[in-house]
This record gives structure tokens, sequence and C-alpha cells, in this order.
């Protein structure tokens, strides 16, 4: 009988500890699920899209590349052909969908290209300089 009174004793010190330990655990989870939701992303994508990533593209030469590669399916203005019109398609999709759109190949007739990191860096900056 002992036991169970120092329990009834006990229990009201304990339950505003718990409470405290229930919310520093739900805090840490919360900060652990963000950081994983912020970095899973870039540690997900592969090497040749963080190489690409961390490049400056040009404008003039996407544009070149594009000409050559691309406006045939997508017109010489990129207003859409075959292919989509891509004015905009950086609001649609992010760089890493946009590298994944050209390199992959998963989207037919459109082939699978393999620009090396700068040309497909060169691309991405033409893309966003469509209005
Ligand atoms: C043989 C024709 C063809 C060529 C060449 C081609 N594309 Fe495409 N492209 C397509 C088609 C068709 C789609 C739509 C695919 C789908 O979503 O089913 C597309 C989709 C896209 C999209 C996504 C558009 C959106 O609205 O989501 C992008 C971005 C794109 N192409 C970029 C390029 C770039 C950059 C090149 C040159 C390196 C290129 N394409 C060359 C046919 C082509």
């Amino acid at each position: 009988m002992t036991g169970s009174s120092s329990t009834a004793e006990a229990s009201p010190a304990f339950l505003p500890r718990r409470g405290l330990v229930t919310a520093l655990l739900i805090a840490a989870a919360l900060a652990v699920t963000v950081m994983v939701a912020l970095l899973l992303p870039i540690a997900r994508s592969d090497p040749y899209t963080r190489a690409t990533l961390a490049l400056n593209g040009s404008v003039q030469d996407g544009g070149r590349l594009f000409r050559l590669n691309c406006a045939g399916c997508h017109g010489l203005a990129a207003q859409g052909l075959v292919g989509p019109n891509l004015h905009g398609v950086d609001r649609r999709k992010s760089d890493r969908q946009l590298i994944q759109q050209v390199v992959s190949g998963r989207t037919p007739p459109m082939p699978r290209f393999q620009p090396d990191p700068q040309a497909m860096a060169d691309l991405l900056s033409f893309l966003h300089s469509l209005p």
C-alpha cells in the first residue's frame, strides 16, 4: 500500500515534466522532418545535376544549342510545334525536373540528350530567359 501511495504522490510532480519531454521530442521530430525535407532533394540529386546547377549558364550559348537541338520540335521561338510551348516552363518545372526532361528520354518522342554540364546549364539559362 505504501507503494501505491508514493506513486500517487509522485505523479503530479512527474506529469508536467513528461509534458515537457513530449514537447521537446515533438519539437526535435519537427526539426528533423524540416531538415530532411530541405536536404533530401539536394542529397538525392545525382552528380550530373549537382554539377550543372553549380555552373552559371549563358543565355546566348543556350539559345544556340536550343536552335540546333530543340527548335525542330519546340519551334525557333520555343512557341511550340511537335513539342509544347516552353515559355514560362520554369514556372511549371523546377531546374531538376527540367534537367531530367532533357537527359532522361522518358517522354518520347523527345529524345534523350546528353549535354555536358556547361551546355545543360546554358540550356537552363535559356529556358529561364523565356518570358
Ligand atoms: C523530337 C522532338 C523533340 C525534341 C528534339 C525536343 N523536344 Fe522537348 N519535348 C518534346 C515533346 C513531345 C514534349 C512533351 C513530352 C511530354 O510531356 O509527354 C517535350 C517536352 C519538353 C519540356 C517540358 C515541357 C513542359 O511543358 O513541361 C521541356 C522543358 C523540353 N521539352 C525541352 C527541350 C529541350 C531543351 C530540347 C533540346 C535539348 C528539346 N526539348 C528537344 C519534343 C521534343
